[in-house]
């Protein structure tokens, strides 16, 4: 918790002008200023806000299953859907960033890695609602209760594949193509968060972009973050504390950013 602590105060101190200076690439100042710091163009769907807002308060209890890394919050057998939603799934002001993120990239494929309870599927399927979203979820009691999720407001793209994280990626792989975007929210631990966003570079694709979320989870989780944004395939970075944005895009100069979000 100090290193996070520490971690957050560097970055406050290492912070980007918010507004896009020393920018110098027109897709880059667009992305930065009317995707990320541009809540009121693009909004979010209210049925998404209300599932969400309702599943915050929704008691079911659903057996937890050891995948990964162990949860900061509770590591009892059964945990309920408003606790994971609370405390595990993205927030609205996450949720609505990824919205728009999908909204403005329009990408031809959205893969995600850990579904949870489907939280974040829902913004990011809701932004592209025409496009196929593969969303690989470990614990199978919360695949279905995401698939329940999904089914009641009609998402027909989004499918929730239930199985381990790297196996189910190996069969979604040779599927990917073109523009995508991939949400990595899952198995918070340096080898295969590496070895997942390794696969998804390789991918022979026009463009993409990866997000991750957090990047300062833990020392693992930033040595990761560190590392994958020193690979030639990662244009440019940025770094929100929380998420981290990684665009895959041959005719962008390399670059690092953070902002504070
Ligand atoms: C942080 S939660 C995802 C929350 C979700 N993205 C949201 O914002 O609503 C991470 C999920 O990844 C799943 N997970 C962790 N390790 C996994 C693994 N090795 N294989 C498959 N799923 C895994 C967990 O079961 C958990 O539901």
């Amino acid at each position: 918790m100090i290193w996070r602590i520490r971690k957050y105060i560097q970055h406050l101190f290492y912070l980007h002008y918010r507004k896009g200076h020393g920018i110098h690439s027109p897709y880059l100042f667009e992305f930065v200023n009317k995707v990320i710091f541009n809540g009121a163009e693009l909004t979010v769907p209210p049925e998404i806000i209300r599932t969400h807002r309702e599943l915050k308060k929704d008691r079911t209890q659903i057996p937890e299953v050891k995948l990964g890394a162990a949860s900061h919050v509770n590591s009892t057998g059964e945990r309920s859907a408003a606790s994971f939603v609370r405390h595990s799934s993205v927030s609205e002001k996450y949720g609505a960033l990824l919205y728009r993120i999908s909204r403005w990239f329009e990408p031809e494929m959205i893969i995600e890695l850990g579904s949870g309870l489907g939280i974040s599927s829902l913004y990011l399927a809701s932004g592209s609602p025409h496009v196929p979203l593969h969303s690989i979820e470990g614990n199978p009691h919360r695949a279905s209760f995401a698939e329940k999720v999904v089914a009641g407001l009609k998402m027909e793209m989004l499918n929730i594949h239930q199985g381990e994280m790297d196996e189910e990626l190996n069969k979604l792989i040779p599927h990917v193509r073109g523009r995508f975007v991939a949400f990595v929210d899952g198995n918070h631990r340096y080898e295969p968060t590496i070895a997942y966003v390794r696969k998804l570079m390789e991918v022979d694709g026009d463009e993409a972009l990866i997000i991750m979320d957090d990047i300062y989870w833990s020392k693992e989780m930033f040595k990761a973050w560190n590392e994958l944004n020193s690979w030639p395939e990662s244009r440019v970075s940025i770094d929100l504390y929380q998420m981290g944005i990684i665009l895959l895009r041959r005719d962008l100069a390399k670059a690092n950013f953070k902002f504070k979000f």
